[in-house]
């Protein structure tokens, strides 16, 4: 079976397709992704009615780009998946109404995919991929959350940010620093050259037994030192400040995944999500695993970001596992805000 996915929750515009295959793991045939990235720079952050503009312009090139790819006519697409939500109102609209068009036009019909189901189950697109029950750290702009998962749709939440997402925290302290949007990758960037240990950063709720996070007050304290350093800081006060920003974040989300880890019992951990894309962040975790002997397993460096991948291959496993067949209808709906455990099975 053949299923198309589309991505176009925030800012990115992303279709795949991918092919089930029974018992294994589904394969990717084809996907092709535009980031809206340049198009916001300019505003430093994203601007919904602009984001979905650009994805009802891209949508349908995408969709002939990745048919093209694979060598596939559209005829031969059995299910046509979309992120219901969470993400932009207006953004989500144009994947789900392109959907709802596409499978009626076809005589196929649509399955209404969540978009973290889609960065959660993203590690299944890579060469190594995990099997279940697993923890899973989903870091995203938007979220931050730690989950046990048993299997497609179980998915059981064991403790999430209780104000900042994780991705949140590097974005906000990169605009203050004058990085531009998005911040992450530029803010990881520039830590490259600093010295971590430059400033005393607070490591919000490390100690706390819970597995909640909270990074709103290390936002304030960046904000903080960043004033201290008076207008015009020199290049290298800034690239430690972008270095201890990125080594508080990331120690306060490799201590909780062990403790996620020791408190399930759990040999295995899945970082999706954006944030998942962070080198620091893999290789402090890679090294705490390995001494634990606990197994990490990451997407694609080119799909931990949003992507129609995820959303496809989300959509195969649900219909693999027998949870979803899809909806002939005709009709969609969009999700803004929308809990992943409304989606367990
Ligand atoms: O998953 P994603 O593409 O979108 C959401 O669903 O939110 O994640 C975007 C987030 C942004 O906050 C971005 O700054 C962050 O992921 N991000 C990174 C890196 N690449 C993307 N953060 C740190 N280091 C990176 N290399
Ligand atoms: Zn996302």
């Amino acid at each position: 079976m053949k299923i198309l996915g589309v991505e176009s929750s925030c800012d990115e515009t992303g279709v795949a397709l991918v092919e089930t295959t029974g018992s294994g793991v589904p394969r990717l045939l084809s996907h092709a992704l535009h980031s809206q990235a340049d198009m916001h720079q300019a505003f430093g952050g994203v601007v919904p009615e602009l984001a979905s503009r650009d994805h009802i312009r891209r949508v349908i090139p995408l969709t002939r780009q990745v048919l093209a790819q694979a060598d596939v006519n559209r005829g031969d697409i059995d299910l046509v998946a979309y992120t219901q939500g969470p993400g932009l109102a207006g953004a989500l609209l144009v994947g789900a109404g392109f959907a709802a068009a596409l499978g009626l036009a076809l005589g196929r019909p649509t399955l209404a995919v969540h978009h973290l189901e889609g960065h959660l189950l993203s590690p299944f697109l890579s060469a190594d991929p995990p099997s279940f029950p697993f923890v899973a750290l989903l870091v995203s702009g938007g979220h931050t959350q730690l989950m046990r998962v048993q299997g497609v749709g179980q998915y059981e939440l064991l403790g999430e940010t209780i104000d900042d997402a994780a991705g949140e925290a590097f974005d906000k302290s990169a605009k203050l620093m004058g990085l531009g949007y998005p911040g992450g990758p530029a803010l990881s960037r520039l830590a490259l050259n600093g010295r971590a240990d430059a400033f005393a950063l607070p490591r919000p709720l490390k100690h706390s037994p819970t597995l909640d996070f909270s990074f709103a007050g290390l936002k304030t304290a960046v904000m903080t030192q960043h004033h201290r350093l008076g207008p015009g800081p020199s290049p290298q006060a800034l690239a430690d400040l972008a270095a201890s920003t990125q080594a508080a974040i990331v120690e306060v989300l490799v201590h909780k995944c062990l403790l996620a880890l020791k408190q399930t019992g759990l040999r295995r951990l899945v970082v999706a999500g954006g944030v998942g894309a962070n080198t620091a962040l893999r290789s402090q975790l890679n090294a705490a695993c390995a001494h634990k002997g606990v197994r990490v397993h990451y997407p694609e460096l080119t799909l931990c970001t949003d992507n129609g991948a995820m959303i496809a291959m989300a959509a195969a496993m649900r219909v693999q596992a027998g949870l979803a067949q899809g909806d002939r209808a005709g009709s969609f709906q969009v999700r803004p805000r929308w809990a992943l455990d409304e989606v367990c099975a």
